[in-house]
């Protein structure tokens, strides 16, 4: 049965965060109960004596999710660095198997728990782990969310290639932002492009959303325009086939 997907992308500042709170909540207006998983957040801001996760606090506000942050957001780095780099700063070990025990209370709290990823696929969590190991010690497939302008074929090829390499199923790539910038020749054809040479369903293209407020939580037209223009049939919950 799945439990989860994984959502990563070509970059940090991608649309992960934007991408996960749309998909919490258009698998919910499906009926299911969904759960949110940041298993390592960096940049953290001190608010109030609080480490303040963002993209968790941004996706609990926007979707209504309760669960305790030591769960949601188990690792709360404070430097704006990769996770090795922010853990070994403040002395933490950022340990794999504390992630997957995380995760598995949370999946018997939730029918699918849609995880964060951190940057893109090649980013270090500590000493030994890439973004990679995390994906195949949960088990899960991926998303890869991408840019839409020009030198997103490359990113986005690279990121595929890379997880099937390492043996992660990719369920399709999300492209995000879409009129944030003048809408051109490499906008209009990427999509077909990447979905040629990558030999993944491209899953949708998100637009860039006016009305979307990260920093004041608010998500705007985010589950309207997500739901109408994102095919989540393949990302629902499914037996495993034999
Ligand atoms: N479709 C969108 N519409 C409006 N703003 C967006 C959209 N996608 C991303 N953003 C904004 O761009 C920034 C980076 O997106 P985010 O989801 O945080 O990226 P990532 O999680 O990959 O680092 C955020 O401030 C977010 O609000
Ligand atoms: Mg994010």
């Amino acid at each position: 049965m799945r439990t989860g997907i994984f959502i990563t992308g070509t970059d940090t500042g991608v649309g992960k965060t934007i991408v996960s709170a749309g998909l919490v909540l258009a698998l919910r207006q499906r009926g299911l109960n969904v759960g949110y998983m940041k298993p390592i957040e960096t940049g953290c801001p001190l608010v109030d004596g609080e480490v303040l996760a963002k993209d968790a606090r941004f996706v609990r506000e926007v979707t209504g999710i309760r669960d305790d942050i030591d769960l949601v957001c188990p690792y709360r780095l404070k430097a704006p660095a990769a996770p090795s780099i922010a853990s070994r700063l403040e002395d933490v070990h950022v340990d794999m198997n504390y992630i997957v025990d995380q995760y598995f209370q949370l999946s018997l709290m939730h029918e699918i728990v849609v995880v964060e990823g951190v940057g893109g696929l090649m980013v270090p969590l500590n000493n030994n782990d890439l973004v990679t190991d995390l994906i195949l010690a949960l088990g899960l497939e991926a998303v890869v969310v991408a840019r839409p302008t020009l030198g997103t074929i490359n990113h986005t090829l690279l990121t595929v290639n890379m997880a099937k390499m390492m043996g992660i199923g990719v369920a399709g790539v999300i492209f995000n932002g879409f009129g944030k910038e003048a809408i051109g020749l490499p906008e209009r054809t990427n999509p077909d492009e990447v979905e040629h040479f990558a030999q993944v369903p491209i899953l949708g293209i998100l637009p860039w959303l006016k009305d979307l407020d990260y920093n004041a939580l608010r998500a705007g037209s985010l589950l309207s325009e997500f739901s109408e223009r994102i095919n989540i049939n393949s990302l629902l919950p499914k037996d495993d086939e034999y």
